[in-house]
């Protein structure tokens, strides 16, 4: 069995963690760790958890063989150097995730840039071969796994292209903000991120595209949808056969349908699940390419694909413990 420990356990990405962790066939977790709720049963945070027999810990003392970082932006980088000699780390924060550049540009000084270069970006459909040898792995941003699965096949033939984020309110984590209150963000269709969002490092680290943001935070409790576009001169079908690289991935699902309720992506359709739904239309008229991309911020945006990382690094069956169906309806 794979000792994981699951530090920052408290969180929304934590509690995810935990709940496909404790279902995990070859996994046994060790340690959940958290400054404010020491000592308390899990269920009394994650209420959904109840009937696990795991307890919060503020002793990061223990024993694994994995550890997943489920901590903010900045907190992975002050507190990695207590396990790197002794587990793999699946690290969800943002800080190994782009080189030194791109994260200066976008985040600010590094704390620690000698190991930016040591971390595999853990996105399996692009980097599975390196996953596999891999002891540090940074686990891509929600919306950037999203809008990189959807443009990647266009990687060298586009250098521009404008994106529409629609996201839920898990996204931003479980801290408290006047903001995030149900009166407050209840009904919103609220410009998050006008521009320059950070997600957008790392699409142009591994698309090579320069991809535009404006993200609007949006009346749902998770999953979130890409709408991009960009300028070029193709067909649907030739838009099709793009998508072929995912006919063998087991968590890609291209939705291209004619009629019916779900005729393109919708994260209605993805939620509990670890796949990715991907679709496209093509505007003749304006040689204007529309590609979407559907998931949960939470799963294939997070504690799924740090699970896909785990089972590729530890030589297991890539699907262990994540193949099911989303839930519906929601
Ligand atoms: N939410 C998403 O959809 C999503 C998707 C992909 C990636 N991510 C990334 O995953 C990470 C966790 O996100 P989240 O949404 O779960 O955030 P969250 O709900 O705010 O949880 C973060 C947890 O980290 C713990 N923590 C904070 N500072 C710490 C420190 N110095 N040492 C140890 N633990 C600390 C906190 O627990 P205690 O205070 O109880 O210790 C907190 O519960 C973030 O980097 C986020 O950007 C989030």
């Amino acid at each position: 069995m794979i000792k994981a420990a699951v530090i920052g356990a408290s969180g929304y990405i934590g509690g995810e963690l935990v709940r496909l962790l404790a279902m995990h066939p070859e996994v046994e977790i060790s340690a959940v760790t958290s400054r404010h709720h020491n000592g308390k049963k899990i269920h009394k945070v994650h209420p959904n958890l109840r009937g696990l027999d795991l307890r919060f810990t503020n002793n990061y003392n223990f024993d694994a063989d994995v550890v997943f970082l489920a901590v903010p932006h900045g907190t992975s980088m002050k507190i990695i150097d207590d396990y790197v000699e002794s587990a793999k780390i699946i690290d969800l924060s943002a800080d190994f995730r782009v080189s030194l550049n791109l994260y200066k540009e976008y985040y600010g000084e590094h704390l620690k840039p000698e190991l930016i270069d040591e971390f595999v970006y853990g996105l399996p459909e692009i980097h599975r071969e390196e996953i596999r040898r891999a002891e540090l792995i940074a686990n891509p941003g929600c919306n950037a796994t999203a809008v990189i699965l959807a443009l990647y096949p266009f990687k060298g033939e586009i250098s521009e292209a404008i994106v529409d984020l629609k996201v839920s309110s898990s996204a931003g984590g479980r801290r408290e903000n006047v903001a995030s209150i149900h009166p407050e963000r209840s009904n919103v269709v609220r410009i998050y991120k006008p521009s320059h969002h950070r997600h957008e490092a790392e699409v142009r680290q591994e698309t090579k595209v320069n991809a535009q943001f404006t993200v609007h935070s949006v009346d749902l409790i998770r999953g979130l949808l890409a709408t991009i576009y960009f300028k070029m001169e193709i067909n649907e079908k030739e838009l099709y056969k793009k998508y072929f690289r995912y006919l063998k991935e087991p968590f890609v699902r291209i939705v291209k349908e004619k009629g019916g309720m779900q005729r393109l992506p919708d994260p209605k359709y993805v939620i509990g699940s670890n796949f990715a739904d991907i679709g496209f239309t093509y505007d003749e008229r304006n040689q204007r390419v529309v590609l979407f991309s559907a998931l949960d911020n939470l799963i294939k945006g997070g504690a799924g694909q740090a699970v896909q990382n785990m089972n590729i690094a530890f030589g297991l069956d890539e699907t262990l413990g994540l193949n099911y169906l989303p839930v519906y309806p929601v």
